[in-house]
């Protein structure tokens, strides 16, 4: 039975949507279906299509009682909006429907779980969370919630741990057919850690083990974990809170945290050999992976974090955009995420030039401009062995606003710098990141659309993303030089319709 929240929020969305326009939209990153997006959830593949829920406010641009918006897509790049999913209405998540993931079941319905959350309002005037893990069932287009909801509460985490805490469970199928599930909570020592449980049929689960427990290391609390395999070997994914810096891997504030190593099946544990950022940039937060039928890991994340979220200015019937989808592969024991290649099918309109000096100055090159653009750039040296002191790409760019990237080869720094945007916000607007280059050798991917940049280096050895909301007419790209640097560029327009 559909709620009377739930019809609402369908009626709201169906009416209000038809107000934006497309062109106000970005061009092939998913955005919310009117009002408020953040994390992706239920990210998976349903008979035939890829499904993607989405934390969801639809009624304002701002972060509200959440919902679980839904679309689906054939190639993750063309989506269609479906009605939304779940709405907070019943007492155990009267105060939303926060992130949480998706399986097929063997009689060929979805399982969704999501952490339920109500908030108990406290002697001193405060309140404290009670999340739990609730279950919901559908056919691709209406879910119904489990009777026996929900699942997993207080009883089933560790003795001592938060009950306030305990959210983003992330499900998956084992080969056996049974179910995994991992999901945040917060230890007795106050951080984060990453709890996992076991079901043989999707509906009863048990508590298995702690995969991994933070002990102040890396933030405080996590969010949204993630364990796949990729390459031979295991990977789990969360989101730290309130990260400390350290040196250029990670920044201040909630960030995203990588691990690669192995998970012992038998004891539950996860033995970590590597850690890394998963995105060098600013705005990006919460990804989720699924695998494609064609065995495929892709990601794809919050293209926002929560201390840059609404930079843009306050007009607007959507806010909220996903990364372009992101092929994973481990290369040299790292993570390395390139865009999926069927972004390859919206290319247009290829332009190329090869063996370009840009000598101490700016240039601009006949057919390079746009704002929905896959750009592919090789830098050299432009003078002999002698390499140049700084190189930028500006982008987004007219007479009053650029964003650029520039890159220092002396100090292996590259740096996003979106100052120039046309925000008019105190918030960070700049992010330098540590990369690896020989000689003022280095190649960059950039792949923009109407509200974002997203930087590749080194064929996805990193990537660095940012949003940005200049106006549209600022469509120029330009290339600067201090020293001489010798470049190769191709570049496309992307656009998902053949106009
Ligand atoms: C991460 C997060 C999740 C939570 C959701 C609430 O961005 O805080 O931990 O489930 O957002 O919207």
């Amino acid at each position: 039975m559909t709620s009377q929240t739930l019809r609402d929020a369908r009626r709201y969305e169906e009416t209000y949507e038809k107000r934006i326009k497309k062109e106000d939209r970005p061009e092939f990153h998913f955005s919310s279906r009117v009002g408020w997006l953040n994390d992706p959830n239920g990210f998976s593949y349903y008979q035939g299509k890829y499904h993607l829920f989405y934390q969801y406010h639809p009624y304002d641009p701002y972060w509200g009682p959440m919902h679980w918006g839904h679309a689906v897509s054939e190639d993750l790049l063309h989506w269609e909006y479906l009605p939304a999913a779940l709405a907070p209405d019943q007492p155990y998540d009267r105060d939303g429907c926060f992130s949480g993931s998706a399986v097929e079941l063997p009689d060929g319905r979805q399982l969704l779980m999501y952490t339920g959350v109500k908030r108990i309002p406290q002697a001193d005037g405060g309140f404290v969370d009670e999340q739990t893990q609730c279950l919901a069932v559908g056919d691709g287009i209406d879910y119904e919630k489990c009777e026996q909801n929900p699942v997993l509460d207080e009883k089933d985490i560790p003795e001592g741990c938060s009950r306030a805490d305990f959210r983003d469970p992330k499900m998956f199928r084992n080969e056996d057919g049974t179910y995994s599930m991992v999901a945040v909570n917060r230890a007795a020592d106050g951080s984060g850690q990453v709890l996992l449980y076991k079901s043989a049929d999707g509906f009863h689960w048990d508590f298995k083990s702690i995969v991994k427990e933070n002990k102040h290391r890396f933030g405080v609390m996590w969010e949204c974990p993630d364990l796949f395999k990729l390459d031979g070997k295991d990977v789990m994914i969360c989101s730290p809170m309130d990260m400390l810096p350290e040196g250029f891997e990670y920044h201040n504030g909630n960030g995203t945290l990588c691990l690669i190593g192995t998970f012992d099946e038998e004891t539950g544990k996860f033995h970590e050999e590597h850690h890394q950022t998963v995105d060098y940039g600013i705005d990006f937060y919460a990804p989720q992976t699924i695998r494609t039928p064609d065995g495929r890991i892709i990601l794809l994340a919050w293209m926002q974090n929560w201390d840059t979220a609404r930079l843009q200015l306050p007009d607007t019937a959507w806010f909220g955009q996903m990364t372009v989808p992101r092929e994973l592969s481990i290369r040299n024991g790292r993570l390395y995420e390139n865009p999926i290649r069927e972004l390859e099918s919206l290319r247009r309109n290829r332009v190329e030039y090869q063996d370009v000096t840009v000598a101490d100055g700016t240039v601009s090159l006949d057919g390079i401009n746009g704002r929905r653009v896959d750009l592919e750039l090789e830098l050299s040296p432009g003078d002999g062995q002698k390499v140049y002191e700084k190189f930028a790409l500006r982008f987004a760019q007219d007479d009053t606003y650029h964003t650029a990237v520039s890159f220092r080869p002396h100090e292996s720094i590259l740096k996003l710098d979106r100052k120039f945007s046309g925000s008019r916000r105190a918030a960070i607007h700049q992010r330098r990141s540590l990369v690896r280059s020989e000689n003022g050798k280095l190649k960059v991917r950039l792949i923009l659309d109407r509200f974002s940049a997203e930087v590749f280096v080194n064929d996805g050895e990193q990537v660095m993303t940012i949003t940005m909301y200049t106006d549209q007419a600022a469509d120029k790209i330009s290339f600067f030089a201090d020293g001489a640097v010798k470049m190769n560029v191709i570049k496309y327009d992307l656009i998902t319709d053949a106009e």
